[in-house]
């Protein structure tokens, strides 16, 4: 449990490392905010004050390009100082623990860590470890991206308003998917009833299999039918462990979301994907970039969200 953690004493958002046990209102005080950085003029145009004279510093343990590039735009906006330590050619490498790396970075004036990690317990560990400051996790192993969920929460609330109404279908790999754990865990805070998960039983997490607040199908065409949102997954390769897994032709045929498939969804359905896209795999390149798609948007937003979440830990700190 990491509630204690990521509240302060007055309740308020001093690290962000999952959506399980924060408080709903604290969700929505993420997407009311980020509504507020999102016009184009806050977003592309200004630089906001508001974190000025703050050190912000990504400890990215892990590849990444839309998170690592929207979190410093994002801090960027907020006119904070931005500290890159290439962990490639940083110190790591001569055996320095995580922890050792952040004091010193601390040492210097950094007070918000953007972390993304292999190991489940690491932002979680950091986060113990930090005397004065924040943690924001920005995506650790299979189980949690808490920003990414958000940014898919406020661009489904853009096009289809309130979450609860919808039907929300995920297609993919969830069973290596940080970002299908926190979308369930975010929808089910929101109030969404509707929440389907697709996928082969080699990349079904048996956690889901047991859980009666989401449907489970096997079948693309049975899972969407009538969706308002259809999310699709890349094949997270580099994390299958399973000998058993699905062939990638065999997904092609039964789990690509195709034009043709697209159509068992409601016909203003939008379809999303959190990036990277293998193309002709999870998704087509007709869908992903057809009318319906809303992806680079999703990317957008991005920045509004880690607006959002930068400047709500950095009031925390006051
Ligand atoms: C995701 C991630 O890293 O978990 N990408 C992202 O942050 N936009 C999804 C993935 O790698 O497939």
């Amino acid at each position: 449990m990491t509630d204690s953690i990521q509240l302060n004493e007055k309740g308020q958002l001093q690290h962000f490392l999952s959506i399980e046990d924060l408080p709903t209102q604290i969700l929505i005080d993420i997407l009311d905010r980020a509504k507020s950085f999102v016009d184009p003029e806050t977003l592309h145009a200004k630089k906001v004050p508001l974190l000025k004279g703050i050190m912000v510093a990504p400890l990215f343990f892990e590849n990444s390009t839309r998170t690592l590039l929207t979190f410093e735009i994002a801090a960027k906006r907020l006119s904070s100082d931005w500290v890159n330590l290439n962990l490639d050619t940083s110190s790591k490498n001569k055996g320095e623990s995580d922890v050792d790396t952040m004091n010193n970075l601390q040492a210097m004036g950094c007070s918000i860590f953007i972390v993304r990690h292999k190991s489940y317990a690491a932002p979680i560990e950091l986060a113990k470890s930090l005397q004065e400051g924040s943690i924001i996790n920005a995506g650790d192993s299979n189980r949690a991206h808490p920003t990414q969920a958000m940014l898919d929460m406020f661009t489904i609330r853009e096009h289809k308003g309130d979450i609860s109404q919808l039907s929300v279908a995920i297609i993919g790999d969830i069973e290596h998917s940080r970002v299908a754990r926190s979308q369930v865990a975010a929808l089910k805070k929101l109030g969404c009833a509707d929440i389907r998960l697709i996928a082969p039983e080699s990349l079904l997490p048996t956690q889901f299999a047991n859980d009666n607040t989401v449907q489970t199908f096997a079948s693309v065409e049975q899972g969407i039918e009538q969706a308002d949102v259809v999310i699709t997954l890349r094949i997270q390769k580099e994390r299958i462990t399973k000998t058993n897994i699905i062939s990638e032709q065999d997904y092609i045929r039964d789990y690509c979301l195709t034009s043709e498939r697209l159509k068992s969804a409601k016909s203003d359905a939008i379809v999303m994907h959190p990036g990277p896209i293998n193309r002709g795999i999870e998704i087509t390149s007709e869908v992903a970039d057809g009318e319906q798609s809303v992806i680079l948007e999703q990317v957008t937003n991005g920045i509004a969200i880690r607006m959002a979440v930068l400047s709500m830990v950095a009031s925390s700190q006051i």
